[in-house]
């Protein structure tokens, strides 16, 4: 007899965009006419092509290897030298940041990453998790068993709870617990919000005296446009000894359905073994690498280099705008509704609370039967996420100002 991993059957329904998913496939099923007017503001999945610098350099790679003189096999483990070069350059040394190449690991996502880290973590840490919050790193904790069951509220006993709401601007407060890892996501999905220098500084400050680690999901720094937010977690004084970077370029060089991202991990940085000693994680975490991957496939990782040449950068910087001017769309068009808006600004989420006190579900109903538009429920992302919905910017400009036009009727 084989035995199945109990800590899945603690995981509560499905995971939250297959649902949102299966409830729309269910709509259009029973309503075939309103099927046809069904625009899709739910996941943040990108609409737009591909940078062409991006084609340009993958149709490339493709043909280096359709002959032997330029073909390659396996690469180096932790990714392509020349694009690890680039991200250090660009992402880091620019910003007066000082990391190596060899502290950057090619994958093929943040999101995965997310799930992985945990695979050198220890399973007596206490994991603190802002609340609402991106879903992944809360379910792969449940999967391999920080956690109990699921209590109230969807909770699960183990975790601690950051709770983000207006009161806070969406950045949670220091806990006055000890917690040993801490996830924070900034620019924030779901709410959009930023965190400043001063609270990320708050932050550094509690992991360094707690021995702790921030698990820093940095997926949509790009889409900051105020000069005082920092765009990586390493701008703060000292993160270098407390922290991990995931970073993708599935929402800055539309990478969602290609795959890639990075995962930066300091040498400085060290976790205690359970006999007491301090150790660096970036040997763990290069040994999970070569024993488990062989990073990511060359054509992509070339893609993804394409993206630090000046015409990459140039088209990404038009795709942000894009995004963004939908953002100021949907934005004003909530306003106008006369809904409480937040988000948007920074970021490509507008996070927006439900009228006259119906639930993020009732309010997913209410968009999916009225308007024929998709939104994802706040409670959905979280206990503290109930009475909000999120709304992505990531569409086309006529979906963004046809969405604009319907959400005026509300
Ligand atoms: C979201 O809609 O929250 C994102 O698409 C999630 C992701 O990037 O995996």
């Amino acid at each position: 007899m084989a035995y199945l991993n109990d800590h899945y059957l603690k995981l509560q329904a499905g995971y939250l965009f297959p649902e949102i998913a299966r409830r729309v496939r269910e709509f259009c099923d029973a309503n075939p006419e309103a099927a046809k007017r069904l625009i899709r503001c739910g996941i943040g999945d990108v609409t737009e092509p591909l940078p062409p610098a991006v084609i340009a350099a993958m149709h490339h790679a493709v043909d280096e290897l359709s002959v032997r003189e330029t073909f390659r096999g396996y690469g180096h483990e932790q990714g392509l030298e020349s694009l690890r070069e680039r991200i250090t350059e660009h992402d880091y040394r620019a910003r007066g940041i000082e990391i190596a190449p060899d502290e950057i690991f090619i994958s093929e996502g943040s999101k995965s990453d997310c799930g992985y880290i945990l695979d050198i973590l220890g399973d007596r840490n206490r994991i603190a998790i802002t609340d609402p919050v991106y879903p992944v790193y809360v379910d792969t904790n449940v999967m391999v068993g920080h956690t109990g069951p699921a209590g109230e509220a969807g909770r699960y006993e183990g975790i601690t709870y950051l709770p983000c709401r207006p009161a806070n601007d969406f950045v949670p407060e220091l806990p006055s617990e000890q917690v040993d890892i801490i996830y924070l996501c900034f620019p924030n999905n779901p709410t959009g919000a930023v965190a400043s220098r001063e609270q990320l500084s708050g932050w550094v400050e509690y992991a360094r005296e707690h021995e702790s680690i921030i698990l820093f999901d940095a997926a949509y720094e790009a889409y900051i446009s105020d000069p005082a937010i920092p765009h990586s977690i390493y701008e703060i004084p000292g993160a270098l000894e407390c922290a991990v970077e995931f970073r993708s370029f599935s929402k800055n060089g539309g990478f969602t359905g290609v795959r890639c991202g990075f995962t930066v991990m300091p040498k400085t940085l060290m976790a205690r073994a359970s006999d007491g000693r301090k150790l660096p994680l970036h040997s763990l975490w290069h040994r999970r690498w070569s024993t488990k991957a062989n990073s990511v496939s060359y054509p992509v990782q070339r893609g993804a280099e394409a993206i630090y040449t000046d015409a990459g950068q140039e088209q990404v910087r038009q795709l942000i705008d894009h995004y963004m001017g939908n953002a100021r769309i949907l934005r004003e068009a909530v306003e106008g509704a006369g809904l409480k808006v937040y988000g948007g600004v920074n970021a490509p989420y507008i996070w927006v609370e439900t009228p006259s006190g119906l639930t993020s579900w009732q309010m997913f109903d209410r968009m999916l039967n009225e308007l024929n538009v998709v939104i994802t429920p706040g409670s959905g992302f979280g206990a503290c996420g109930e009475g909000f919905f999120r709304i992505s910017a990531f569409n086309s400009r006529e979906n963004a100002e046809e969405v604009g036009r319907r959400l005026a009727k509300l």
